[in-house]
């Protein structure tokens, strides 16, 4: 049985009440904080950077953080993250000119790294650089959005990746992000995924204001 870990994407969660929002979240059992960060170039929306990540530690948010990086170029923005509190921090091979270098500047800054492909983007880069991460994460949606329906292509690449891990003998988490719900999440762990982010299925549960409102969503998935 595989280690399986749920992580929301707080960016379906309420901003204004966002401390609030993730200890309601994990308090329901959820495991990881996936923190998406958008910088309106190498996707087409704008988020949150290194100052919120800092602020939901000085709530006391102890859980494992999971930066995102949606932007380009990722160097210049990693120190900052690792400093603000973040414990993976994984971008796409396209924010970078140099994927070596950058994955090294992960772990030099004392975080756990990570590739993350788009539905298109091929796994090639990823077996040289296998020893270099420690999270593969495939999005199941095209980076940008949250809400969009789950692209079926994803479960044929899990299925890719989680042998490409097997055969590494590395402790890689796998991880799948965009349109994850709790009627598709079981298929999707048959592929070979432990780590499944999910945004707009988990916070768009309950009533606003209920403490408990994430509890039985988190439960089911
Ligand atoms: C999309 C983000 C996702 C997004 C997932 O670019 O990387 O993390 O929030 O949202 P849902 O679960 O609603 O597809
Ligand atoms: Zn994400």
């Amino acid at each position: 049985m595989r280690d399986y870990k749920i992580a929301p994407s707080i960016l379906s969660a309420d901003f204004a009440r966002l401390g609030e929002e993730v200890t309601s979240v994990l308090a329901s059992g959820a495991d990881i904080v996936h923190f998406d960060v958008m910088d309106n170039h190498y996707v087409p929306n704008l988020t949150i950077g290194p100052l919120v990540c800092e602020a939901l530690r000085k709530h006391g948010v102890k859980a494992d953080i999971d930066v995102h990086l949606m932007v380009k170029p990722v160097d210049r923005i990693i120190p900052d993250f690792a400093k603000a509190g973040a414990t993976y921090i994984t971008f796409h091979p396209e924010g970078t000119e140099h994927i070596d270098r950058s994955l090294q500047l992960v772990r030099d800054s004392g975080c756990k790294s990570g590739l993350v492909f788009n539905p298109a983007t091929p796994l090639d880069h990823l077996k040289y650089v296998m020893d270099k991460v420690d999270m593969i994460l495939l999005m199941s949606v095209n980076p940008g959005f949250g809400g969009q329906s789950f692209i079926r292509s994803s479960l044929d690449k899990l299925r890719e990746a989680r042998k490409m891990i097997d055969a590494s003998g590395r402790p890689i988490r796998l991880e799948i992000d965009g349109g994850v719900k709790v009627d598709n999440i079981r298929e999707i762990a048959e592929a070979g995924a432990d780590t499944f982010v999910a945004g707009s299925a988990i916070f768009s549960a309950g009533k606003a204001g209920d403490p408990n409102r994430y509890n039985s969503v988190v439960k089911a998935m």
